[in-house]
């Protein structure tokens, strides 16, 4: 069945995005929250179990394998979902992993111990919610020491997107550059910690200057899911994709067609 990707909402599809690129052949079920993001505004407890029930309702729908396209729900539920034991046969992945492997120059699934690296200072752009977990920093000293992690909470980003006020979004961006390089003058790496991110990319990388490399998942994702489905081809997707959404699916629909650029038709989930 197909390969899940799930998001608070419109997020996740900067990663469909660049997985359908990859991953030509395989079928994927996009599933956004879009009734109940933002989700970074909320507390852990509060991620965890809408996350749970949405990939509950994906797993029903016949994914086995699902990629939480959302930092906030991989940053509050993916540890706890995993631990917590999954139904047979099912699997479910985060996006920090493979973000912070290419920020630290590893290999997929490189676990050596934690080692010196390239950039020492680092900005991380995320929700308040992801910000709150230090789940970044955390995955980070696993694998790098001496790096300086600076992280900027950008409260108001997500639903500036969700509701496609890009105008407000821009302005937005542009004062949490502003107040993270208030604490961090020269950082040498940016990391769009939200997927929703990334469509405003051009605007952070305005915003930071073109001498700082701004990271983002979308790619990063695409190819470590490539990996992952090289090394378990029984959870290659096929049939039984789309796309649902718990929102309005006319409203979704008409916005993702706006960020995609090709007609996306969303179904009610
Ligand atoms: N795209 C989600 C993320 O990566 C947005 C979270 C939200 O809904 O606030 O964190």
């Amino acid at each position: 069945m197909a390969v899940g990707i799930f998001d608070s909402g419109l997020g996740g599809l900067t990663v469909l995005e660049a997985a359908q690129k990859r991953l030509p052949d395989v079928d994927f079920l996009y599933f956004g929250d879009n009734a109940r993001a933002p989700y970074g505004v909320r507390d852990a407890e509060d991620v965890y179990q809408l996350t749970k029930s949405a990939v509950a309702d994906m797993w029903d729908k016949g994914c086995d394998l699902v990629i939480l396209a959302c930092n906030t729900a991989s940053a509050a539920a993916l540890r706890r979902m995993q631990e917590g034991g999954l139904p047979a046969g099912k699997r479910v992945l985060g996006v920090f992993v493979p973000l912070i492997e290419a920020l630290t120059e590893r290999q997929w699934g490189d676990n050596s111990p934690p080692r010196e690296v390239e950039v020492k200072h680092v900005a991380l752009f995320a929700t308040p919610a992801t910000v709150a977990s230090r789940a970044f920093q955390r995955e980070l000293a696993f694998r790098a020491i001496g790096v300086d992690v600076e992280a900027q909470a950008c409260g108001g980003v997500v639903d500036a997107i969700e509701d496609g006020d890009m105008i407000l979004a821009e302005a937005l961006v542009r004062s949490h550059v502003d107040a993270l390089k208030r604490k961090m003058p020269h950082p040498e790496a940016a990391i769009l910690g939200c997927t929703h991110y990334p469509l405003m990319e051009q605007t952070f990388q305005e915003a930071l200057g073109p001498d700082v490399k701004v990271f983002s998942q979308g790619s990063l994702v695409a190819d470590s899911l490539a990996d992952y489905l090289q090394r378990h081809p029984n959870m290659y997707g096929n049939g039984g994709g789309g796309f649902f959404t718990t929102g309005n699916p006319g409203r979704v629909s008409d916005r993702a067609t706006q960020f995609l650029r090709r007609e996306i038709t969303f179904q009610a989930a």
